[in-house]
């Protein structure tokens, strides 16, 4: 061979080699045609907080430490939901098949009481417990990021909340739809804030640079001194101010005494698949399981997506499960659910019984109030890591900006989870959801949730990670984004495009995003005594799927701003 040709051929075949070498351990080659990782995926609900995800996956965190990361992160650029200020639920599953769940759901401040949101004549007064100071309960984000952080994390502490506080520091900039709608709450912001300058500006543009000091004070607070960042000293003394300038209840006492809580996991099965999700305060998991259980004997591969069939077994599986819901769930630590009874699928099977194919079953005659809050501003974000650890979070304020409430000096918004509550047994939340007894208030009690952070297993491996906010609606969003991958054949990102349904048992109406039904499936359905209620979106589902050839497939519900990004 001519000398000049075998220095060619040798640098070719150092160069070939090279590349195989760099897609065995990494680099950007994780890749594959259909747009599917190997090493990792981060998806959530803004694009900066998905690159502070990858960023800490790419340096060699695993998916606690981004999972960490994104929650900071999102607090900063995406304040409708992303919080420190409100609290939230973990799903784990490690590569080994680990499994844990952490409850930081907030919990109702020490002088809480029963009877707080009723006037004089025992009239629920809601705007109470939806706006203003006496709507927060006592925040649990912070310290569930540290102790899931303490137990699985595996950079520093400062590394993981080091790029929140940059983006609070530097500034980053705001997508289109957030310029219109920090724009379109400026009113409600003023209302609750008076006196205050944070956050309050008439005019925002998508692409402008949004730089929040007092937010980057509090995260350095947070980065340097773990918990007690946030739960003493200079925040805590904010909080404690901020509630007696406007009246509401959380203490320093409540601050101090707060602690998140690793819980038992969930666990059912469907079909082949493992359900790891979560147990009470949320009844998401429970409720998740029974209408799993309640479904699976039916054809629905053969039934078909959204046909009037499936629609019909869902809704009436639906009905039964939030009627249960409404009566039986609360917090474990103050009530006692009947938990093994609920998601026995036998239980579930009995419960079906009397369904009807002929006509629509009709739900209690119970007075439900209009639902009046439709925002998806509660956050969800699915992360894992190129071990194969994965993490489900779903973190909230409750309503989009929470109670509406700044935490002046510290930057951040706080929560209005007291509507959570059953404020009055009869009376429905924000969501249209009723309750009683097992959810009543009581200091220290954590109000029932709906968030539903999901793990799937096949055979042993990780299959899906998956959940989505949208209050009442979250339960049944990841019901149907599950059947839609094991019954309908979906991949991920058609999964969370599908249009979505919903029937919380009361009020008596099926609701459904706009092109959901057609038209033919829907005058069926009618003509069996079921009502139709249209709405723009339903859920914003972020989520995961673990190929065969054991790639990464993500779902970012094209509803938001959502971002999937992977390596
Ligand atoms: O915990 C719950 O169920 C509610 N606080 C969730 C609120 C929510 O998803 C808001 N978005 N629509």
């Amino acid at each position: 061979m001519n000398k000049n040709i075998k220095v060619a051929h040798n640098l070719f075949v150092l160069f070939a080699f090279g590349l195989f070498l760099t897609s065995c351990v990494g680099g950007q080659t994780g890749r594959n045609n259909s747009g599917q990782y190997k090493n990792g995926m981060v998806v959530s609900a803004h694009p900066e907080a998905s690159k502070v995800g990858l960023d800490i996956l790419k340096k060699g965190g695993n998916a606690i430490d981004a999972a960490v990361a994104v929650q900071f992160a999102l607090a900063v650029v995406y304040p409708d939901a992303g919080n420190i200020g409100g609290g939230g639920f973990l799903a784990y599953r490690s590569a080994k098949g680990e499994i844990s769940t952490l409850d930081f759901r907030e919990k109702a401040p020490g002088n809480a009481s029963r009877d707080m949101y009723l006037d004089a004549a025992g009239n629920a007064i809601t705007e109470k417990s939806i706006y203003g100071h006496l709507a927060a309960g006592v925040p649990g984000s912070v310290d569930g990021m540290v102790k899931a952080h303490a137990k699985y994390g595996k950079l520093s502490w400062a590394e993981v909340v080091q790029p929140a506080l940059n983006l609070a520091q530097n500034g980053f900039s705001i997508t289109e739809s957030q310029a219109q709608e920090f724009a379109a709450m400026q009113k409600s912001i003023k209302k609750y804030n008076p006196g205050k300058s944070y956050f309050i500006k008439d005019k925002w543009t998508k692409g402008e640079l949004w730089v929040q000091k007092d937010l980057a004070k509090t995260l350095q607070l947070i980065r340097d001194n773990g918990r007690d960042g946030f739960y003493a000293g200079e925040v805590a003394d904010l909080i404690v101010a901020e509630m007696k300038k406007g009246g509401g209840l959380i203490s320093k006492e409540d601050l101090k005494n707060y602690q998140a809580q690793w819980r038992d996991p969930l666990v059912g099965n469907y079909k082949d698949f493992k359900i790891i999700t979560m147990p009470p305060p949320s009844s998401g998991g429970i409720a998740l399981l029974q209408l799993l259980n309640s479904v699976e004997a039916y054809p629905l591969k053969r039934y078909g997506f959204n046909s009037d069939s499936t629609i019909q077994l869902l809704v009436e599986a639906e009905r039964r499960v939030y009627a249960d819901r409404a009566t039986h769930l609360g917090d474990p630590d103050f009530y006692k659910v009947p938990q093994k009874q609920l998601i026995d699928p036998k239980y579930s099977v009995e419960r079906m019984a009397n369904f009807n194919w002929n006509k629509a079953t009709l739900s209690s005659d119970i007075k439900a109030g209009e639902i009046i809050a439709e925002s998806e501003e509660t956050t969800h974000f699915s992360i894992v890591d190129r071990q194969g650890n994965a993490v489900a979070v779903t973190t909230t304020l409750n309503g989009g900006y929470g109670s509406m409430v700044f935490v002046n000096g510290a930057g951040f918004l706080l929560n209005n989870e007291m509507d959570d509550f059953s404020v009055k047994p009869g009376t429905p939340n924000m969501f249209g959801l009723l309750g009683g007894e097992a959810n009543a208030i009581q200091p220290g009690k954590r109000m029932l949730s709906s968030m539903t952070p999901t793990i799937l297993e096949k055979n042993g491996d990780l299959f899906m990670v998956v959940g989505t906010p949208g209050g009442s609606t979250i339960i049944t969003s990841v019901f149907q984004t599950i059947l839609n991958v094991i019954e309908f054949d979906m991949g991920m990102q058609s999964a969370v495009n599908a249009k979505r349904f919903h029937h919380q048992w009361l009020p008596e109406e099926v609701v459904v995003e706009k092109g959901g039904v057609d038209s033919l499936a829907r005058l069926k359905l009618e003509n069996k005594g079921y009502k139709f209620r249209e709405r723009k979106a339903i859920g914003r589902v972020d989520a995961i799927l673990k190929t065969k050839w054991g790639y990464f497939e993500g779902g970012a519900d094209p509803r938001g701003d959502d971002t999937k990004l992977g390596w």
